[in-house]
């Protein structure tokens, strides 16, 4: 397995591309399964979480293409309507194969995924709006077997809470299912605004993704599109994180700045200096950044893929600021590999205190999920001395060749075969 030696304490300065969303791929390259015939997806980025998904989908009888940054996706001779219990446990977005299922086939049996390093994440609010369309569900074996003999039927659902793949999978569940649905209570990250224009490419009649409220009036069947995925925020926010840390000058191209609203404001209180013109984000970090407090939110409130970023940062940060995260329950895994760096942290409950330091020093840490990985590489480029980051399998599943684009804006950073 490979590992990251980082030699920190060098200002990042140029200019660095963000990739494709792998929040936003991932949905969309499920969502071809609605349409039998061939799509054509651009921007995916080249990343384990998206090669898992290639494999899932061939695994039903898809055919995938890809080439770069292209993925072509043939659903027309899909054969079977069963996702294992070995591709699920190696992603849990896998699950979202459910419901395209189902609306096409009428019948899908998926593993059901199960805790994760983050927290339990249940899937009840999913099956729950499943079995609004009119399925029947049955867990048995590890398994979920839903079964909806007469098609699925649009429906009123109601969130108990805001889920991000709950929203996308009864988004597309309800694309081809008959009559209108209502989803209320919604997620509103603008990844299911992505998903929600794809479908609406391929024919679906959808209104009010990235509200609360989104319409669907059930068309009876969809077309391949093609289609170019949105950048990924929460890259391009580890990128405005990581000239933060380093006091550096960075030159952010092809990210939409309006989808990171709440960092931006944090990073502003910190003394970040932002600046957006044609496309391209300046985001120049100051000698030492004040400490601000944040509290994970959904969107459009901080992010909690951006916490444990968000923490590194406020490891050197002059004061003490909280951290409070509410949508995971367990997503401060990283606090006890920080503290490998020098920093003063104490977590109670769902709040971490972090007293920022004056300098971090490199160490030996290894990761346990993919944000927590991207926090111990911030930490390393603004640390003094050597840092070794292990198990990056994390890392590769949800940043794009980290290593090359950081070391082409001045980062001494390599990876080696562990
Ligand atoms: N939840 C339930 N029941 C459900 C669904 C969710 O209780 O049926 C709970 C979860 O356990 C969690 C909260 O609701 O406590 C929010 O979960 P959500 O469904 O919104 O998350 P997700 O769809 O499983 C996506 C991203 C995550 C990101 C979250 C929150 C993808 C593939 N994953 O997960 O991304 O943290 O939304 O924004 O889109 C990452 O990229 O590192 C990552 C973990």
């Amino acid at each position: 397995m490979d590992k990251l030696i980082i030699n920190g304490g060098k200002r990042l300065k140029g200019s660095i591309t963000v990739s494709g969303s792998k929040n936003a791929s991932l949905p969309i390259c499920i969502a071809a399964i609605l349409a039998p015939g061939a799509s054509a997806i651009t921007n995916v980025p080249h990343l384990r979480d998206i090669t898992t998904t290639a494999k899932l989908l061939e695994s039903l009888g898809a055919k995938v293409k890809r080439h770069e940054n292209s993925m072509s996706i043939d659903a027309a001779d899909i054969n079977t309507v069963e996702a294992t219990y070995d591709l699920v446990k190696t992603m849990r977005a896998s699950v979202l194969v459910l419901g395209p299922l189902l609306a096409r086939f009428g019948r899908a049996r998926v593993s059901l995924p199960g805790g994760c390093a983050i927290g339990a994440r249940p899937i009840d609010q999913h099956l729950k709006g499943l079995k609004a369309l009119g399925a029947e569900i049955r867990l048995e074996h590890g398994y979920v077997e839903a079964i909806a003999k007469k098609g699925l039927k649009g429906a009123r659902i109601n969130f108990d809470i805001s889920t991000v793949g709950g929203t996308e999978h009864l988004m597309m569940a309800a694309s081809i299912a008959s009559g209108m649905t209502i989803l209320e209570n919604a997620a509103r990250e603008p990844e299911i605004a992505d998903l929600a224009n794809y479908l609406n490419c391929m024919g679906a009649k959808i209104e009010g993704a990235g509200t609360d409220t989104i319409r669907i009036q059930g068309v009876s069947d969809l077309t391949p599109a093609a289609f170019e995925v949105m950048p990924d925020r929460i890259e391009a926010g580890t990128f405005m994180c990581a000239a933060a840390i380093t006091g550096g000058d960075l030159r952010i191209q092809g990210m939409k700045l309006e989808h990171l609203d709440a960092l931006c404001f944090k990073l502003q209180d910190a003394g970040v200096e932002i600046t957006n013109r044609n496309g391209t984000v300046q985001v120049k970090g100051p000698r030492r950044p004040q400490a601000v407090n944040i509290k994970t939110r959904p969107y459009p409130g901080f992010a909690t893929d951006m916490q444990a970023q968000f923490m590194a940062l406020m490891c050197i940060a002059d004061g003490a600021s909280v951290i409070s995260e509410n949508i995971f329950e367990n997503r401060f895994m990283h606090v006890s590999e920080l503290q490998r760096f020098g920093a003063d942290i104490t977590v109670e409950g769902n709040s971490a205190t972090v007293k920022g330091v004056k300098k971090l020093s490199g160490a030996p840490v290894m990761a346990t999920d993919l944000r927590a990985s991207a926090s111990l590489v911030l930490a390393g480029l603004a640390a003094e001395g050597t840092t070794e980051v292990q198990r990056i399998y994390h890392l590769d599943r949800g940043y794009e060749q980290i290593e090359t684009k950081l070391a082409a804006v001045g980062a001494d950073i390599r990876r080696v075969p562990e």
